[in-house]
């Protein structure tokens, strides 16, 4: 496995953030990966898959295990349900393509996600009324210091709203090899109850959609909102939604007869950060080369050259005024590093 020394990692964040690593390797199978960790025991290790999810602010004086392991495999248990296995380094929206041309039903509305299969359980991704933790099944990882390998079930990864245990109490200490996933074969149970979906499908007349209908259909939302990283620097949300409690949010809607929201439980609220930092006049404005979307509030842009602390600095600028005009705080979805 070839070290590289003072290697850029432009390329392999969404951002596009020029920053060094002064160390970098790319893993391509298990055995590598457990290799590398004993070689490097007493070494700084940065874990980065697809860099989809996290504004890089500075060099990274580490070694940087670039997990890019592919394999997909497929066993069949029964005549409508199949166990699909991804390996952590295969891109998550081709894995999901795989899974529609195969006819497995179940993620499609997960199509067009950023990142890689590996660090998709960490933030349980999440769009179009899906999470992964309704299909996944488990996962397997490696432990960074000891090399161990160890199987996580879906009642182990404590799955929340963009949350897990590998964002909490296990925060940098596996590596994720391997996600399993239960889905459909025959009887695909179709989820498209979410506004913009449905328009799609009334739009192009489908009144018995298919996977994938719905797959296309959540391609097409995804485009018109959301920014492509290969032609501008993004992390997806940048924010995560804020829940808030019913009395905050009854405050905030005498002044706001149509904010939009969604009721958590009977008395907590959660509120769109888009609206709120749309609210506060940041849709589309642009400070250097750091930007907010034109077209989705909630997803910070680099338009060209930003640094990582520039991108930073406009979201401390964001959280800022939200705080002042509707005592709310946001919290970030992506990783600050
Ligand atoms: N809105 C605005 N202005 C904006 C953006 C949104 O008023 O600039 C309003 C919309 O009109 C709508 C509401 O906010 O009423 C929600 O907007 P949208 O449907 O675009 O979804 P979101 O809550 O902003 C979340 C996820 C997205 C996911 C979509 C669809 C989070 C943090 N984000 O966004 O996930 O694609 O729902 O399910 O939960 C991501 O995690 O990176 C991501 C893109």
């Amino acid at each position: 496995m070839k070290i590289e020394r003072n290697k850029s990692l432009k390329s392999h964040n969404t951002f596009g953030i020029d920053v060094k690593a002064s160390e970098f390797i790319e893993i391509n199978s298990e055995k590598e990966l457990i290799e590398t960790l004993s070689i490097h025991k007493n070494k700084r290790i940065f874990i980065l898959s697809g860099g989809s999810n996290m504004l890089l602010t500075k060099d990274l004086e580490a070694l940087v295990l670039h997990i890019a392991m592919k394999g997909i495999t497929t066993t069949i248990q029964s005549s409508n349900s199949v166990l699909v296995s991804a390996n952590a380094g295969e891109n998550w929206h081709d894995f999901v393509q795989f899974c529609i041309n195969n006819n497995f039903g179940g993620l499609e509305n997960l199509s067009l996600i950023p990142g890689y299969v590996g660090s998709a359980p960490i933030q349980n991704i999440g769009a179009y009324g899906v999470e992964l933790k309704d299909k996944f099944i488990s996962c397997e990882a490696i432990h960074l210091s000891t090399g161990e390998k160890k199987k996580f079930t879906k009642e182990d990864c404590n799955f929340g709203y963009r949350n897990s245990i590998f964002k909490n109490e296990l925060k940098g200490k596996y590596i994720i090899t391997k996600v399993t996933f239960r889905l459909t074969t025959k009887e695909h149970i179709l989820n498209t109850s979410y506004g913009a979906i449905e328009n799609a499908l009334k739009e192009k007349n489908t009144t018995h959609p298919t996977i994938k209908d719905v797959s296309e259909s959540v391609i097409a939302i995804r485009k018109s909102k959301l920014p492509d990283p290969a032609e501008i620097g993004n992390s997806g949300s940048f924010f995560k939604n804020p829940v808030v409690t019913l009395q905050a949010f009854e405050q905030i809607q005498k002044s706001y007869t149509n904010i939009p929201y969604y009721k958590v439980d009977e008395k907590s609220i959660k509120v769109p950060a888009g609206w709120l930092i749309e609210q506060c006049g940041f849709k589309g404005k642009r400070w250097g080369d750091a930007g907010v979307h034109t077209k989705q509030a909630l997803v910070l842009v680099n338009h060209d050259n930003a640094t990582g602390q520039e991108i930073l600095d406009l979201s401390k600028k964001i959280r800022e005024t939200i705080k002042e005009k509707f005592n709310i705080v946001l919290e970030t979805e992506v990783n600050i590093i």
